[in-house]
């Protein structure tokens, strides 16, 4: 919903501006298209839930990699619809949105972006958690909330992921238009640079924290996170735990990350 909506960075996290909830627009040169039913009647449940999870749009053409359906096409087909049902719930808002313009893309970010996730998908790298449940239930979330997306570094010039950094943190945020600068966390369980002395209680209580207004109803100048934690942190309890106990999984890595630098 977020990439969906406006995200107001005047308060710490970018909470979605009520009442755009599914508009779509421009978002600092990407089309974003609308998800409303005003621009999604006329599509079936099975038209929806293949975009969702393929990347395949009603016409059979593909969507940018910048819509996750890499992560996506690990959604259960309950939850898949269960999405779909809910999006046909949402207000109708007004879409006049261009159409999407790909010549402004160096082609060779487009191929690689497929190549980092279809050509060798990162998510088959992960260790799978064998006949635990809950750890299971971690990494899935962990995968549909897109934490590595944001928590591992980029190599600029393959314009990939830096396979050995994954969950490491040190990606930079700098975006046109935001006051601020900010690299993602190391959240693998490294003890000094990562989250690995951080208790499950710690941890809870971090995502906690922002269901509660006060907590990032205020201007935080450059000191602000491009991570929703206001939208994450609308998990149950029981998700954010397995979420916890699923990254003590994961291989710690050293890197120490300065958060806000200068
Ligand atoms: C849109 C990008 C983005 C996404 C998606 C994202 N994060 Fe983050 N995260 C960040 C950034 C940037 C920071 C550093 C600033 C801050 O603390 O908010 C951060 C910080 C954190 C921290 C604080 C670590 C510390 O050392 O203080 C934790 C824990 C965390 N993220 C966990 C997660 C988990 C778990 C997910 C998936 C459920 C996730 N993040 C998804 C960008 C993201």
């Amino acid at each position: 919903m977020h990439c969906h909506a406006d995200r107001d960075f005047t308060k710490f996290s970018g909470p979605t501006r009520p009442g755009t909830e599914g508009s779509g627009g421009q978002r600092k040169g990407v089309v974003v298209r609308g998800i409303t039913p005003t621009t999604l009647g006329s599509w079936t449940d099975e038209e929806l839930v293949r975009a969702i999870t393929t990347g395949i749009n009603n016409k059979g053409d593909t969507l940018f990699p910048t819509m996750p359906y890499m992560n996506y096409r690990y959604l259960t087909p309950y939850d898949a619809e269960s999405i779909v049902a809910y999006l046909r719930t949402l207000n109708p808002l007004p879409d006049s949105i261009p159409d999407r313009d790909l010549s402004i893309y160096p082609p060779g970010i487009v191929t690689s972006m497929y190549q980092d996730w279809y050509g060798d998908d990162i998510y088959l790298s992960l260790s799978q958690p064998q006949g635990n449940e809950e750890l299971l239930k971690g990494k899935y979330l962990v995968t549909l909330a897109g934490c590595l997306g944001c928590h591992t570094n980029i190599d600029r010039k393959a314009m990939a992921f830096k396979r050995d950094s994954v969950f490491a943190g040190g990606q930079l945020s700098n975006k046109p238009g935001n006051n601020f600068k900010v690299n993602s966390a190391n959240i693998t369980p490294d003890t000094t640079t990562g989250i690995g002395a951080w208790s499950e209680e710690v941890f809870l209580a971090k995502f906690k924290n922002y269901r509660d207004k006060e907590a990032y109803d205020y201007n935080p100048g450059k000191y602000n996170s491009e991570m929703p934690w206001t939208v994450f942190a609308n998990m149950t309890d029981e998700d954010i735990r397995s979420i916890y106990r699923y990254l003590r999984t994961i291989r710690p890595i050293r890197n120490r990350v300065t958060k806000w630098p200068q």
